[in-house]
């Protein structure tokens, strides 16, 4: 690819994207595409580039949902991992036989994570996997059966996780009964929480009602404290809008958890790498959870691969919990090179923060349809609404924007009921961030009825 400037030959969909869009209808499994406001068939990408099948350029403000951290298609620290390990060993049973390669990487996962505690690693090849691990060691080592999630949570599609996501009903609705035990309890979103409480202008006000919440409604009435085995919660909440919860909040959910021995189960799937300008988003909250699951980004864009990091003394009883791709010698590798890679551009994504809040925030100023704007690092939502006042979700007005700024030569993904995720890869410029930025004032210009200024 030699251009790396938006660049759109031919709006998408182009004749060759409409051509693999109906092949693969045909042929592939419907998950989540939209083909309607995100017609994107990508054929190649570099650095933080994306070319589709007719040409077109784009800048990508997604890293194909935080997963391409380091951007396309390899880091060039990661590759030279790659082609060393096609040398010496891929794949090699690695949870029925022992490899160094997956001891280096469990060691490295250890010390990065919050904790001077034991800990150890399970791993495996996705999100979804992750958190399953962290139900059944719950269940496993601690003999009680309930656990606490959030309203507006994702923590995956298989069925224990699917049970503790709480995003959108399509998502659950085909596939009653759940797993038993769950209970869902509201997310301390500053913007929007069944109190209407402003949680930006009285964040401690928002923090006790949850808390309260958990402690008197739910360990009074429903589940004993005693009962409950751990609280699954994320940091930033990811498919549910890039909610940021209030700076205090993870401290009072620790001091609950610690009174009653429950464990809190920190799910950075989405966040994890480097994405918030810190390693694990939760260091933002100085706590300290008892376990952590990750994947995406761990694969540095590469490599499928999962983690749960645990506290060593949950750990499974032999043959209570295994897998066949888990300690995959070439994962294990690239997933080291990667967390070496991102320890390097920390202090970069703190820079750009300020490029993004400050752009971002303006945009909050300018046009009335955006209601909120939250984030850190490069992870930022931006709210849609009809009205300031009513906070009514513009959910149309949010996919128009996904694709006027698709015509422009921006990748966006939505999130949330009427929001959009903008989280570009961490290697992405300064300057290549502000084109990204104004492309995005273009494509909400476009569709805004009036503006504030
Ligand atoms: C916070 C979070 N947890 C879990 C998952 C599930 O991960 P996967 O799709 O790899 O199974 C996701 C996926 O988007 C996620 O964002």
């Amino acid at each position: 690819m030699v251009i790396k400037e938006p660049k759109i030959y031919v709006e998408p969909p182009g004749p060759r994207a409409r051509e693999i869009i109906e092949k693969h209808k045909r042929y592939v499994a419907t998950t989540t595409h939209d083909p309607k406001n995100i017609p994107l068939v990508i054929e190649r990408g570099e650095g933080v580039w994306l070319q589709d099948v007719d040409g077109n350029v784009y800048l990508d403000f997604s890293s194909s949902i935080s997963v391409s951290n380091l951007g396309y298609p390899i880091h060039p620290e990661v590759k030279s991992i790659v082609i060393e390990m096609l040398n010496v060993l891929t794949h090699a049973a690695g949870t029925d036989f022992f490899n160094p390669y997956q001891v280096a990487l469990a060691e490295k996962l250890t010390r990065i994570s919050p904790g001077a505690f034991n800990k150890k690693v399970f791993l495996c090849n996705s999100g979804t996997e992750a958190i399953e691990a962290a139900i059944k060691l719950l269940r496993h080592s601690t003999g009680r059966k309930y656990f606490i999630a959030f309203i507006g949570a994702f923590h995956g599609r298989t069925m224990g996780s699917l049970s503790l996501t709480a995003s959108k009903p399509i998502q659950r609705r085909s596939y009653m009964p759940m797993i038993g035990g769950v209970i869902h309890v509201p997310y301390p979103n500053p913007y929007r929480n069944p109190w209407h409480i402003d949680g930006y202008e009285y964040p401690d006000e928002l923090i006790n009602m949850v808390i309260e919440y958990i402690d008197y409604w739910i360990f009074q009435h429903l589940a004993s404290a005693d009962e409950v085995a751990g609280i699954f919660f994320e940091p930033i909440q990811g498919e549910g809008g890039y909610v940021v919860p209030p700076r205090g909040f993870f401290g009072e959910l620790y001091k609950l958890a610690k009174k009653y021995n429950i464990m809190l189960v920190d799910d950075e799937v989405q966040m994890a790498l480097g994405r918030t300008g810190k390693m694990f988003a939760i260091e933002h909250f100085n706590v300290a959870p008892d376990i952590i699951a990750m994947a995406k980004a761990l694969g540095g864009g590469v490599i499928p691969i999962g983690a749960t990091i645990f506290r060593a003394e949950l750990d499974f009883a032999p043959g209570a919990h295994s897998n066949t791709f888990g300690g995959h010698a070439l994962a294990s590798m690239v997933a080291l090179r990667t967390v070496e890679v991102v320890e390097k551009l920390l202090p970069h994504v703190a820079l750009l923060e300020k490029v993004f809040k400050e752009k971002l925030f303006e945009l909050k100023n300018r046009y009335s349809v955006v209601g909120d704007v939250r984030g850190l690092g490069l992870a930022w939502g931006i709210e849609f609404v009809k009205d300031r006042k009513s906070k009514e979700h513009d959910e149309k007005t949010r996919n128009r924007v996904l694709y006027e700024a698709l015509k422009r030569g921006l990748v966006l993904l939505g999130c949330g009921k009427s929001s959009i995720r903008i989280a570009p890869p961490i290697i992405i410029s300064e300057d290549e961030a502000m084109k990204g930025l104004e492309i995005l004032e273009q494509a909400i210009k476009e569709v805004t009825p009036h503006s504030l200024t």
